[in-house]
């Protein structure tokens, strides 16, 4: 890895046309953020209606702090506009920054489909001298193989020698972009030395003090950002195990942890109900697809990335976990009404992927328990859209037990006096204030808390002792010879 050698020796790319292709929550902020920088930003977008309203100055973006104001002057000064026809932008731009999603199906099969028809777009506009950067993340070897040839055949142009052809992983997170472009070092990794040196030289016009990080490839450079992901997956799997661990023995998982790490070397994540949204429990496969493509370089070794496997799994466990600890308290759930609290897939984001709400609704719904569905962040519309019945106040007194789904800053403040009936709350985020709760009467629950009042019933989850082999706990027992 060169860290900073190539873009100290460079000049920045004199600012000219750059086409951001794709206008969702990452890729309107960073048109933003280039306009910002003196570069002409044209946006691409295949819904007609993203870019309707983006040329009439308005974000459809509400949750970035400042991307509003921002949309709203730079169309107005003419820096930046949006567009449907992206050959035609392409045509004009002194470089093109690609980020549009590529997803998993229901086998957890890659789907290259947007991004294909985007690369197609861009190869039909190419231009000689040209510089291309895909910052959507990929599979290894999507750059280097999969869209350097697309591009290829579509313009008659060679990568690497007519147009410049780089990778860049987006590591910001929505709801902090434009603080995290300031501070989150940029990975880049080009084709071939000066398809590297371009994007380095475009980076660091846009960027104020981020260090770049200049990798060998772009298979390297997609490596980094499915290593970071599959990273926190498989931590939170290990704290999941920890937490079933805790339940299992009456040990309190998240002062352990907390203790653990004040380790320097110890970097628990915290448990909880389930990993959702577009990345953590998505990228691992996106590793695991590269597993499948090398499988016999493994021949006569175990399998290749046999943890991320397993970390999907036990992580995708959870909502099962918690609902049989559920279970444990209330009895059967049959009939039961379970008040879900957030379908997002995380605090304070407007965004369903993969949230661990409907595993959760899954398992209670097996069960036969009756669902409500709360989320402040959307509709009741939006949240029968989705899949869920909305929780309507009226039917506070029906309801027995409530999960803590998504950790909304507006949960913290949760009025639980109007669930007259509600025996116990499940914090599926360790979120809530514990004694609010247990002052209404109502059990708190936690995962990893030890299961305080189950302990004493040897049965799963929650075992205490009692659950484990006798053989074992004797091994505990002091004794004296
Ligand atoms: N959302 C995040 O927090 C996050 C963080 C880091 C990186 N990323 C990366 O950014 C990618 C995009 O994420 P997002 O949250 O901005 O997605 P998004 O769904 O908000 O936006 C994607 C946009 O791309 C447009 N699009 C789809 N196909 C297109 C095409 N062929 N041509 C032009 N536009 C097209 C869609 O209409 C949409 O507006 C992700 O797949 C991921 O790789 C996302």
């Amino acid at each position: 890895m060169e860290k900073e050698l190539s873009s100290q020796s460079l000049p920045a790319l004199s600012p000219a046309t750059v086409v951001v292709v794709g206008l969702g929550k990452i890729g309107l902020p960073l048109a933003v953020q280039y306009a910002r920088h003196g570069w002409q930003v044209i946006g691409c977008d295949v819904n007609a209606e993203v870019v309707e309203q983006i040329n009439a100055g308005r974000s459809h973006i509400h949750e970035e702090p400042g991307l509003e104001e921002a949309v709203a002057k730079l169309v107005r000064e003419g820096r930046l506009r949006a567009t449907s026809d992206t050959s035609a932008a392409v045509r004009q731009a002194r470089a093109v920054v690609v980020i549009v999603p590529v997803l998993i199906d229901e086998a957890h099969r890659v789907n290259f489909a947007a991004l294909d028809a985007a690369t197609c777009a861009i190869g039909r506009g190419l231009q000689p001298n040209t510089l291309v950067i895909y910052e959507t993340t990929l599979p290894v070897g999507t750059t280097s193989r999969r869209l350097a040839l697309m591009l290829e055949r579509e313009s008659g142009l060679r990568a690497g020698s007519d147009f410049w052809l780089a990778y860049s992983p987006e590591r910001v997170s929505s709801g902090t972009i434009f603080r995290d472009l300031r501070i989150y070092p940029k990975v880049v990794g080009g084709i071939n030395p000066p398809s590297a040196a371009e994007a380095v030289a475009f980076y660091r016009s846009v960027l104020d003090t981020s260090e770049i990080i200049v990798m060998p490839s772009t298979d390297d450079a997609e490596f980094v950002k499915l290593i970071e992901t599959t990273y926190r997956d498989v931590n939170i799997a290990l704290a999941n195990e920890f937490a079933r661990f805790a339940d299992a023995r009456g040990l309190d998982v998240q002062a352990a942890i907390a203790a653990a790490n004040s380790q320097p070397y110890s970097h628990i994540h915290t448990p909880s109900v389930g990993v959702g949204g577009h990345c953590i429990p998505v990228y691992p496969y996106f590793l695991l697809a590269g597993a499948e493509e090398v499988r016999e370089l493994a021949n006569g070794h175990a399998p290749l990335l046999q943890l991320p496997r397993l970390a999907r799994t036990i992580n995708d466990s959870m909502a099962t976990y918690a609902v049989q600890r559920l279970e444990m308290a209330l009895g059967s759930l049959r009939e039961q009404t379970i008040l879900i609290l957030g379908i997002a897939y995380r605090g304070d984001v407007r965004e369903l992927a993969f949230s661990s709400a409907a595993l959760l609704q899954a398992a209670l719904q097996e069960r036969g328990a009756l669902v409500l569905a709360d989320d402040p962040l959307f509709s009741p519309a939006e949240i029968r859209a989705a899949g869920y019945t909305p929780f309507s106040p009226s039917r506070a007194a029906e309801v027995k037990a409530i999960i803590l789904q998504a950790a909304h800053t507006a949960y913290r403040s949760f009025d639980f006096r109007p669930f007259t009936r509600c025996q116990v709350v499940l914090d599926g985020r360790l979120a809530l204030q514990r004694s609010a709760i247990e002052a209404l009467g109502m059990r708190y629950l936690a995962i990893g808390d030890g299961c305080p009042d189950e302990a004493r019933k040897a049965s799963a989850p929650c075992g205490g002792e009692g659950s484990l082999p006798a053989s074992h706990t004797d091994n505990y027992k002091p004794s004296c010879r």
